[in-house]
């Protein structure tokens, strides 16, 4: 039996507006004072079950674990597990919860995280399933926004590349959407616009201006958040169609020409070729230290989940 509170983060509409603001808050403060809570998930243990490749959210979550004084199990190649046996994900996900309270984990395929969920007695995080949701990632954003902008509200924010396969996208617009974003911007080639019927929820759902482009240059000087992200080469069914599209897009110092001043430009990261390497010393670019600022919303995501620190019941 599930215990009557137990919440996952499945997608980024699990959570309220306030229960985000509150989560971006203390991730804030995480930030600022990590002292005040390196203990106070002392004795517990999550579990990161990776069935997909990761560098940031496999080893902030970990480190954010390790930062309030939890314990670390799991694996990052799902062919050391039992699944290579051909395990399902319910029975795995059983089992894992006698060994961990709390699960995060990544799949290649959409809604598996979802299933695990339904079988789980502990809190389960999607860490990124297929070219779906990717709910910490869009926390990440959150609180990388609050940080360099000021507040969360109001911006005009352009989405750049894979904005078909692009999961981090298609949690942080809905996102931005439900915090009121003044105008979104889509820059991709055809062949990868953000699917169509996420563009008619947010033109049906939420009255924001939506803008489409192919080259960042048209638009640069309109854009508050510049959001870059990787052509999804492992979402493609063919090699030859991801050759065609991997280079269509290489933000360089020229193309920023006319851009604001105050404009920051993020990336969840992996990159590959999208960003020239000139751009890291360019006063915009904030992806490095978004990269920093996922450990702090995660050590508040797995506080809120476990009920502890700020927290705690009663
Ligand atoms: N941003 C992100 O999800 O990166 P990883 O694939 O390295 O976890």
């Amino acid at each position: 039996m599930n215990h009557p509170s137990l919440r996952h983060l499945i997608e980024p509409e699990d959570f309220t507006i306030e229960e985000i603001k509150k989560l971006v808050s203390l991730g804030e403060d995480m930030y600022k004072n990590p002292s005040k809570y390196s203990d106070i998930c002392k004795g517990q243990i999550l579990a990161s079950l990776f069935y997909e490749p990761s560098t940031r959210t496999k080893f902030s979550f970990d480190s954010a674990m390790l930062r309030l004084g939890g314990n670390l199990v799991g694996f990052a190649d799902a062919n050391t597990s039992s699944a290579k046996k051909g395990e399902s994900i319910a029975d795995t996900i059983r089992v894992m919860g006698y060994y961990a309270d709390i699960i995060v984990m990544r799949h290649p395929k959409e809604g598996a995280p979802k299933l695990a969920s339904m079988y789980s007695e502990v809190p389960v995080i999607n860490a990124g399933d297929g070219g779906h949701q990717h709910p910490t990632q869009t926390l990440t954003d959150l609180l990388t926004i609050q940080v360099y902008k000021g507040q969360l509200e109001g911006h005009t924010v352009a989405f750049c590349g894979d904005l078909k396969y692009g999961r981090t996208v298609h949690s942080l617009i809905r996102t931005m959407a439900r915090f009121k974003a003044k105008k979104f911007i889509l820059i991709s080639p055809e062949e990868l616009e953000l699917p169509s019927s996420l563009k008619r929820q947010l033109q049906d759902q939420y009255d924001i201006e939506i803008q489409e482009a192919r080259y960042i240059e048209e638009v640069v000087e309109q854009i508050d958040i510049l959001y870059m992200t990787r052509i999804q080469k492992e979402r493609f069914f063919n090699e030859e169609d991801y050759l065609k599209l991997k280079n269509s897009y290489i933000l360089t110092n020229d193309k920023l020409e006319n851009a604001k001043e105050d404009m920051i430009i993020m990336h969840p990261l992996p990159r590959v070729n999208e960003i020239s390497y000139e751009v890291d010393s360019n006063k915009r670019a904030v992806y490095f230290e978004q990269s920093k600022l996922g450990v702090y919303v995660r050590m508040a995501l797995i506080s809120k989940l476990l009920e502890v620190g700020p927290y705690a019941r009663g």
